[in-house]
């Protein structure tokens, strides 16, 4: 089965969103997301996909796969599925990369199954509150580079550096 890719956005104790949403407006950040992801597929939780305004979803230019456990789920655009590995089994034939977009509960369960190889991290200098996290990593597993570094400014309330973590095979 391919390996995948994390793409997420976190503050200082790895909180991720509140209500439902995202905590922050980061241009910067949103465009790197944009670009990473564009042309290849992204993966994400029915709660994730639900909190996208509804004029930005699917979003455009990237196959959008959604995970719920409810049989009768549609969404105009995306391909459905009910079980994470099935999930990444079939699309594993695809050219494509695969990116894990979120939230919480597929970031997690993602690691568990073992199904990240590399993560582009975007650390916040910032603790909000939170109510959705991602899992605690042990850095030991994990080259870390950091590739962009952005300082706080009129259109960005917190600076933020984006980190790419590459999983060391044992
Ligand atoms: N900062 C970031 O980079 C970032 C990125 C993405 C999201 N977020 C934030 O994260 C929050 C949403 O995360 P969340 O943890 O609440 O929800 P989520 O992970 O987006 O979605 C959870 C839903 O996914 C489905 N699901 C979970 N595991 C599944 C499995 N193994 N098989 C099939 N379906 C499965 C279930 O849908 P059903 O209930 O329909 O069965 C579950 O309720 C929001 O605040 C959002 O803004 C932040």
């Amino acid at each position: 089965m391919k390996k995948t890719s994390i793409i997420v956005a976190m503050d200082a104790k790895n909180g991720i969103g509140k209500d439902n949403d995202l905590m922050w407006h980061l241009p910067i950040d949103m465009k790197f997301f944009k670009t990473q992801t564009e042309n290849e597929i992204v993966v994400m939780g029915r709660k994730n996909f639900e909190s996208i305004p509804e004029r930005f979803r699917p979003l455009s230019n990237r196959l959008n796969v959604i995970l719920t456990r409810n049989k009768d789920f549609e969404a105009a655009g995306c391909l459905v599925f009910n079980d994470m590995k099935d999930c990444i089994s079939t699309l594993s034939n695809r050219e494509e990369k695969i990116y894990i977009i979120g939230g919480g509960e597929i970031y997690k369960q993602a690691l568990e199954l073992d199904l990240v190889e590399e993560m582009y991290i975007s650390h916040v200098d910032c603790e909000l509150d939170a109510d959705t996290f991602f899992p605690i990593i042990d850095e030991q597993q994990w080259e870390i580079k950091t590739l962009q570094d952005h300082p706080k400014n009129e259109k960005h309330a917190y600076s933020f550096a984006i980190k790419y973590y590459k999983q060391i095979k044992r």
